[in-house]
């Protein structure tokens, strides 16, 4: 963007102490995410994006603030500690000697919706007009949205907070968002003009308007789109924007060729990314960072946490994949869950209620159906039959399980690791393997079968007889009736 505020003797401060007290929880609102990123971040993303200076001023949980501030903006943001959370005129005050710029911008550490057009505008306002206080004002009629309110009249402007205006909200829908910028020179020279509040708790800074008006100094207003400047004070109003970003996000990646068969229900992080053509389904929830390559299909309420897909995948529905890679031309799902770092590479196949864990699998190969695969490495066009299970915890420790490439794992197989599958080496169906299987070898590790001639019509004979004399008892179910043969007896 190109901005006068980069060269500009602007500096901000955000006002993020406060006791979070509307919330009724044990944190402080700062640490709330909407869409995966902590409200306190927002508004110090859009100051920094204009290269603003910037000062926080914190106190509640202030230790937490700053760790979550420095995790984005390390080098970027100054602290101050507002020892006392007296109001927003006090936290201005403790700020005193940090004023440098001719131009203070403060703004409030709620606002997660703010752009930096509302700032550029205001600071032209406030340069070209040579006001001594300029502020963002919005159209909001909901007279139990407890901003204050714009009252002009007689050439005087004020901002009154909702709870100590007397008369019909509804008549004011003036609001005032939360940003300021303030000439150095005023700040200076009033700032101790400000008095407690009505109640004699807090010191405003709104109240700041009134003393410039006051004293024929000249105020400046700005209006801005009120969903861009909502203030979050509790649990409903964070609900609230989290819907306006998450609309934000999902038209963006609209405007960047991506289909959403049904848009509503989605979640998208904020710092995902989508390639062009690919199409995110109903209720599909993509988090923390993951990265979705072009043409990708994101099936029906699966969910992608920390991951990366490559072009062309389908993940069919109902998927959980959580801090995992998932190549090119893939085939997961429906129902699999793939986590612990695993690795599935371009062309393979993971099938239905198949979890893969701390695991890779190479290129081509398949596990199509009702499989675990724990701490597996599988090479290139493996065969991975139904119901293999990699047995890797003794009870004590973790081991693994090598599958080397092209080797045909045969169904219901229970690996025990640590063993090593050789390359081309096949393990028949029902196999318990616990030893190694060389390159090439077929390994059997099961019961051999016995087959018992015409006794089938002898057991069939005994189960009509007991159903006959059960079918008598109608209390009884036939799927109760046991067998009075064993094996053991059978021939
Ligand atoms: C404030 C404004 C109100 C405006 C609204 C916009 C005042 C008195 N009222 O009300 O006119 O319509 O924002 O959303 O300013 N804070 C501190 N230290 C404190 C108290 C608060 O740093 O001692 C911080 C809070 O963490 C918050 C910001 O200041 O980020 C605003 O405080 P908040 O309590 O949310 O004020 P509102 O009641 O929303
Ligand atoms: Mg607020």
């Amino acid at each position: 963007m190109s901005s006068d505020l980069k060269t500009a003797p602007v500096q901000a401060i955000v006002l993020a102490a406060g006791a979070s007290s509307r919330f009724k929880s044990d944190r402080t609102k700062m640490a709330e995410k909407i869409c995966g990123r902590e409200m306190i971040l927002y508004p110090t993303a859009v100051l920094a994006s204009l290269e603003i200076p910037i000062l926080m001023v914190v106190g509640y949980q202030r230790g937490l603030v700053e760790e979550i501030v420095k995790k984005e903006f390390n080098h970027t943001v100054t602290f101050i500690h507002q020892v006392e959370q007296l109001g927003t005129g006090h936290a201005i005050k403790c700020t005193r000697s940090a004023w440098k710029s001719d131009h203070i911008l403060v703004m409030n550490g709620d606002m997660p919706l703010v752009t930096p057009e509302i700032i550029e505008k205001l600071y032209k306002k406030h340069t070209n007009s040579d006001a001594a206080i300029s502020f963002v004002t919005a159209h909001h009629c909901d007279p139990n949205a407890m901003y204050g309110r714009v009252i002009q009249a007689d050439n005087n402007i004020q901002i009154i907070e909702a709870k100590e205006l007397d008369g019909n909200l509804e008549e004011h829908c003036c609001i005032n968002a939360g940003i300021y910028l303030i000439k150095r020179s005023f700040l200076e020279n009033f700032i101790d003009s400000l008095e407690v509040n009505k109640a004699g708790k807090e010191w405003y800074i709104t109240d700041l308007v009134k003393i410039a008006s006051d004293n024929n100094l000249k105020v400046e207003t700005v209006t801005a789109a009120y969903d861009k400047i909502r203030g979050v004070n509790d649990f409903k109003e964070l609900w609230a924007v989290e819907q306006i970003k998450k609309s934000e996000i999902i038209q963006y990646w609209m405007a960047h060729g991506v289909r959403f068969t049904i848009a509503h229900n989605v979640h998208i992080d904020w710092d995902v990314t989508i390639g062009k053509g690919s199409t995110i389904e109903s209720g599909v929830q993509l988090t923390e960072g993951t990265k979705i390559g072009c043409d990708v299909v994101v099936g029906a309420f699966s969910s992608l946490n920390n991951c990366v897909v490559g072009d062309r995948t389908l993940i069919k529905t109902h998927t959980v994949i959580d801090d995992s890679l998932i190549k090119s031309d893939c085939k997961v799902g429906p129902f699999a869950f793939i986590h612990g770092n695993s690795s599935i590479e371009n062309e393979a196949v993971i099938g239905s209620f198949v979890e893969v864990n701390r695991s890779t699998l190479g290129e081509r190969s398949k596990s199509r159906h009702l499989s675990y695969l724990g701490d597996t490495e599988v090479g290139k066009g493996v065969i991975l039959g139904a119901g293999l299970i990699t047995c890797n915890y003794n009870g004590s420790t973790k081991n693994k399980t090598i599958i080397k490439s092209n080797a045909f794992i045969g169904g219901n197989n229970t690996l025990v690791a640590p063993v090593t599958i050789n390359e081309w080496a096949m393990t028949a169906a029902g196999s318990t393997i616990t030893e190694d299987v060389p390159t090439n070898a077929l390994a059997i590790a099961r019961e051999r079968q016995v087959n018992k001639e015409g006794y089938a019509k002898t057991v069939r004979e005994k189960n009509q007889k007991t159903e006959k004399s059960v079918s008598d008892e109608p209390h009884q179910f036939v799927a109760a009736i046991k067998l009075d043969v064993s094996y053991d007896q059978v021939g």
